[in-house]
């Protein structure tokens, strides 16, 4: 099925530096919105499945808060093992809304 772009949320629903948790087709994915950028990612670790989207951001890596995997947002490569990688969502900003790829 060809991709297309659906509505996550409003921009302002989205804090700068943080995560959240949006439901989209049935599928739990983690938003992060950094440097006035947006980054999705599958919301939950490849770990033992905990959410990501409280997780602490740097550099754009997000630490999972329950055992601290760190996982890259442009990629989903798990730092401590490259052949590790979560799926990633394009999303982007447009008018007022955030739009995700699936
Ligand atoms: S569930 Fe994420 S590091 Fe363990």
């Amino acid at each position: 099925m060809p991709k297309t772009w659906v509505v996550a949320g409003k921009i302002q629903d989205f804090e700068e530096g943080k995560g959240k948790e949006v439901k989209v087709q049935g599928q739990a994915i983690a938003i992060f919105r950094i440097d006035q950028k947006f980054y999705g990612i599958e919301n939950a670790c490849y770990h033992q499945g905990s959410p990501l989207h409280d997780g602490d951001v740097k550099d754009c890596v997000v630490t999972c808060p329950a055992h601290s995997w760190k996982f890259r947002l442009e990629s989903g490569e798990c730092t401590r093992d490259d052949s590790i990688v979560m799926r990633t969502y394009s999303v982007k900003a447009e008018n007022d809304d955030v739009l995700i790829l699936i």
